[in-house]
């Protein structure tokens, strides 16, 4: 990294799962089926971070406001040195968003759509005029390793916050860009050969390519198992080292 830019952000990543590994049904219509337990996990998490994003489908089958929460999390999130509210960020080949998407009406952090030069400038036009900041980076897909550069740079982020869905994740993966994961084991069993897991696309064709992580925690709740994975990698495998706690949230 050239001199006066920013350091590439923590990336970490939260998806709720059931025992047989998919974080949908195979309607892609009901992905909410973690206890409170796994709701305040994910507020939680949120308040570790910058900002929070997630793929367009993921908006638009949830219609997630991707906001801080409540005022409790809000103070949380000051004690962990962060500004009350985080930027949301969604990711969008042509950014098509739907004017009734609660990211353009609930009360929350910038929203920042990351898109590609498909995006017609209409639809652009239109998800400005409802507030949000619009950036293109790539043809085809969003170039996220670039897009992530310009939230440090421009945006300052340090540490960014993942929420899914299967395709932004495995792009992330393709990348080499996640550092951190968060599984919330459900005991529930979806089935299904359609129904999406925490990532999908084209996926890695074998071991030497797959990306590797470290099992850094497990913590029962409830009904439900709560894991924690960090990255194995030479460079971060050190700042991964004893995790991110509330206190020491900010590397
Ligand atoms: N259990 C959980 O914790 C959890 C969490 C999140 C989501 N889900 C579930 O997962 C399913 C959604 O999965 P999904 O794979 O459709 O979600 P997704 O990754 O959120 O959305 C896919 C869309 O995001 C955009 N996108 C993703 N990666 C991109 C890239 N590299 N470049 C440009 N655009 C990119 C595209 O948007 P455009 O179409 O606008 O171009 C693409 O069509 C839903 O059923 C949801 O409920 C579950």
């Amino acid at each position: 990294m050239g001199s006066g830019r920013s350091a590439r952000p923590w990336i970490s990543l939260n998806m709720a799962m059931t025992a047989d590994g998919k974080t949908a049904t195979a309607t892609r219509s009901i992905s909410s089926f973690g206890s409170p337990h796994d709701r305040r996990h994910l507020y939680e998490l949120r308040a570790q971070a910058d900002a929070v994003m997630t793929g367009a489908g993921t908006v638009r089958s949830e219609n997630a406001d991707l906001a801080a929460g409540a005022n409790h999390f809000r103070a949380l999130r000051r004690r962990n040195g962060l500004s009350p509210e985080n930027l949301r960020v969604v990711v969008s080949r042509g950014a098509k968003l739907s004017p009734a998407l609660r990211v353009f009406s609930e009360p929350g952090g910038a929203l920042i759509i990351l898109t590609t030069r498909q995006a017609h400038p209409r639809a652009v036009a239109a998800a400005e005029r409802r507030g949000a900041a619009v950036a293109r980076f790539g043809a085809r897909d969003v170039d996220l390793p670039a897009a992530i550069r310009w939230l440090a740079d421009a945006w300052k982020v340090r540490r960014l916050h993942c929420e899914g869905g299967a395709e932004l994740n495995q792009a992330l993966f393709a990348a080499d860009l996640v550092d951190e994961i968060h599984v919330t084991w459900c005991p529930w069993i979806f089935g299904g050969r359609t129904s999406p897991t925490l990532a999908e696309g084209v996926g890695f064709g074998s071991l030497a390519e797959a990306r590797r992580f470290r099992l850094s925690s497990v913590r029962q709740r409830g009904k439900e198992l709560f894991l924690r994975f960090v990255r194995e990698s030479r460079a971060l495998a050190r700042s991964a080292k004893g995790g991110v706690t509330r206190r020491s949230a900010r590397r």
